[in-house]
């Protein structure tokens, strides 16, 4: 097993939300922590709240992720305040605003930039870091179960996490590195409810209007496994209401 005790996390989009929830478990294990965000004061009450759950460093930096020197500035300022990385989730991501034929706007190139190309850049620059410093670690990406099979209300956003579980497989070899990067692909997750859904546009609306929803916890416990689980590699963990986590198998031969 991967201990966590005593190594350094990074998770961006962490200063609420799923992200938080993962910190918070990972602090509890005795990780120190780096809450990547754009939202300033949330991510500050963020780092307060770990450090006061249990004596660990806890770092808030600045960084939109659509921003790759933003994700340079994060990962180097780790490593200049906690001596490294072990840790690298890749979190922050972006729903489709709008249905596909009303963005006039090109909104989903930003889909695009801040879900997979994000993921890719940030995994490269920790890979190049870890490959001068012979290091080992654990990269876990964030997908959603939309990017597992079609899903016709938000097309573009279903490809931007279908990317990143394709990227994440494809990165199985740097186990050979003692580097593992996983996925975590959950359904709609429970603090979706608590959201005003207003403004969803209705494709949308009508899929979360009917959903049943997976628990914090059960997603949590994905992302935990993926770091902890020394046999998974290249794998995602989907998280669905009726299978909970499970090691989602791709069902292509071997080459
Ligand atoms: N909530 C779900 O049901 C669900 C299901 C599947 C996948 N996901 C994925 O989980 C991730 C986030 O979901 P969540 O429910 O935790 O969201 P959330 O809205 O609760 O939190 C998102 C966090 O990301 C931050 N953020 C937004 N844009 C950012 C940027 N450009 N750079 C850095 N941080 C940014 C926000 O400030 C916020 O703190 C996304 O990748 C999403 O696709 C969510």
């Amino acid at each position: 097993m991967f201990a966590v005790k005593d190594k350094v996390a990074i998770i961006t989009g962490a200063a609420t939300g799923i992200g938080y929830a993962v910190a918070q478990k990972l602090v509890t294990k005795g990780c120190h922590v780096v809450v990547g965000d754009i939202d300033d004061d949330k991510g500050q009450s963020a780092v307060a709240a770990l450090k006061k759950q249990r004596q660990v460093k806890a770092l808030y930096v600045h960084c939109d992720v659509g921003d790759f020197d933003q994700i340079r500035t994060l990962i180097n300022t780790t490593v200049e305040q906690l001596g490294g990385v072990d840790i690298l989730i890749n979190h922050a991501g972006i729903p489709q605003r709008q249905w596909f034929l009303d963005d006039t706007d090109l909104n989903w190139t930003s889909v695009l930039c801040l879900n997979i190309h994000s993921t890719i850049f940030a995994t490269q620059y920790i890979l190049k870091l870890w490959d001068t410093t012979k290091s080992l670690g654990v990269i876990v990406n964030t997908a959603s179960a939309a990017g597992l099979g079609p899903f016709p209300a938000s097309p573009v956003y279903a490809a931007s996490k279908a990317a990143i579980i394709h990227f994440t497989a494809s990165l199985k070899d740097f186990e050979r590195q003692g580097i593992r990067v996983n996925a975590v692909a959950p359904f709609f997750v429970e603090h979706l409810k608590d959201l005003d859904w207003t403004n969803v546009y209705p494709q949308l609306r009508t899929e979360l209007e009917s959903a049943t929803f997976v628990s914090m916890d059960q997603v949590v416990q994905a992302f935990i496994k993926c770091i902890e689980d020394e046999s998974l590699a290249g794998q995602t963990l989907s998280v669905f209401p009726s299978t909970g986590v499970q090691v989602h198998a791709p069902d292509y031969p071997e080459r």
